[in-house]
């Protein structure tokens, strides 16, 4: 069989750090920090991720899952991107009630990275940040591609997301002057501004109720809830030519009437989405998709044609992004001895 030279030289410098087959490398998600990727690494590496789905140059089936209740779901991500040589699986959960009932975030997980000449399983780390690191990247890349002369930025949902989206938009959208956010909950506002304004030179401004968001800026995104049945907060006559939307809670959060008559309907992943319409969040049907994310970051398809046209940019989150992201972090510890080496 025949293995190319690059998986084999490859497996040699892991073999230097860690017994392949007798142990792998667990990193708690302080171990996972701790490793320094800054936003502008994490940019990167996305916008690596994202091209080679834009050209096709990965494998990643869609997301499997187990739904124990209504509303919950458990998913594997596979993926293998070769140009990183990076393959493994998240393993991540989505419980909606998690903040209220049980003081716990929505989303907790695990990636597990592998030897690609072996398969033997390498790493085992924390991907809840990974996850909190890499929604961001991909908004804000699309928002860069689709808008990128964008004096304003709306996000709804000051939470997890939300926060990390405010402190990465500064990155791409160089002409920002105002950043609006709005959450049900006041006290998430106020954190938001509280970790972010130190941060960052554009102003953060509270919203009073999310129609005055909704108007006041060129680019919207929304990590609030996924759930089947759309809240529709947003109501689709508040919306207007020339904006750029990018949920990342699915068909939840804006009139889903809103992606139905959007200029185009871009999606992280066709498959995923299919995957998640056939499991009932869309029940008014899966808008038309013009194209994918990675596409149009590669340059493989149009993004914003004119500055009229309504684009609506949903981007559920792909393993591909997750295990580029994980094998720069798996590189990094391997290179600086940080994690507990565990027997297989
Ligand atoms: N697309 C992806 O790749 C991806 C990745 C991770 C998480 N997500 C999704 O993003 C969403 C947010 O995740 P998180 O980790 O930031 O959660 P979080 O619980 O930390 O934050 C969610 C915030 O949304 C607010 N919110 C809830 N309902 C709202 C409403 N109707 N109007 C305004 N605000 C509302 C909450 O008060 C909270 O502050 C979840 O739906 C999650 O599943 C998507």
């Amino acid at each position: 069989m025949y293995i190319a030279d690059e998986v084999l030289k490859d497996r040699e410098w892991i073999s230097e750090k860690i017994k392949i087959g007798e142990q792998m490398l667990y990193l708690t998600q302080k171990e996972v920090i701790s490793l320094g990727l800054k936003e502008e690494n994490i940019l990167n590496l996305t916008r690596d991720a994202l091209i080679a789905h834009g050209t096709k140059e990965y494998e990643m089936p869609a997301k499997i899952g187990i739904h124990p209740f209504k509303e919950v779901f458990f998913h594997a991500m596979p993926a293998w991107v070769p140009s990183k040589m990076a393959a493994g699986m998240k393993w991540i959960e989505c419980y909606p009630y998690n903040p209220e009932k049980f003081n716990l975030p929505q989303t907790t997980g695990l990636l597990v990275m592998n030897d690609v000449a072996s398969g033997c399983p390498i790493a085992l780390m924390d991907s809840a940040w990974i996850t909190a690191m890499r929604t961001p990247a991909v908004t804000v890349l699309a928002a860069q591609a689709l808008h990128p002369d964008a004096e304003t930025f709306g996000m709804f949902g000051c939470g997890v997301q939300g926060i990390e989206h405010v402190k990465y938009v500064v990155h791409v959208l160089k002409k920002l002057k105002k950043i609006y956010i709005y959450d049900i909950k006041e006290a998430a506002m106020d954190d938001l501004i509280k970790e972010c304004q130190p941060l960052i030179d554009v102003e953060i401004i509270k919203g009073d109720n999310p129609e005055m968001v909704t108007k006041s800026c060129e680019v919207l995104s929304s990590a609030t809830i996924i759930l089947l049945d759309p809240l529709a907060e947003i109501k689709d006559e508040w919306v207007s030519k020339g904006q750029t939307i990018l949920p990342c809670d699915l068909n939840t959060y804006f009139d889903p009437v809103t992606s139905r008559r959007a200029d185009k309907y871009i999606v992280d992943s066709k498959e995923e989405h299919e995957l998640f319409a056939g499991m009932g969040y869309f029940p008014d049907g899966l808008p038309e998709i013009a194209c994918e994310t990675g596409e149009v970051i590669a340059g493989v398809k149009k993004g914003r044609e004119n500055k009229d046209e309504l684009i609506v940019c949903s981007n559920i989150g792909m393993s591909v992004c997750d295990v580029v992201v994980g094998r720069e972090l798996l590189n990094r510890a391997l290179n600086e001895g940080v994690g507990v080496k565990l027997p297989l």
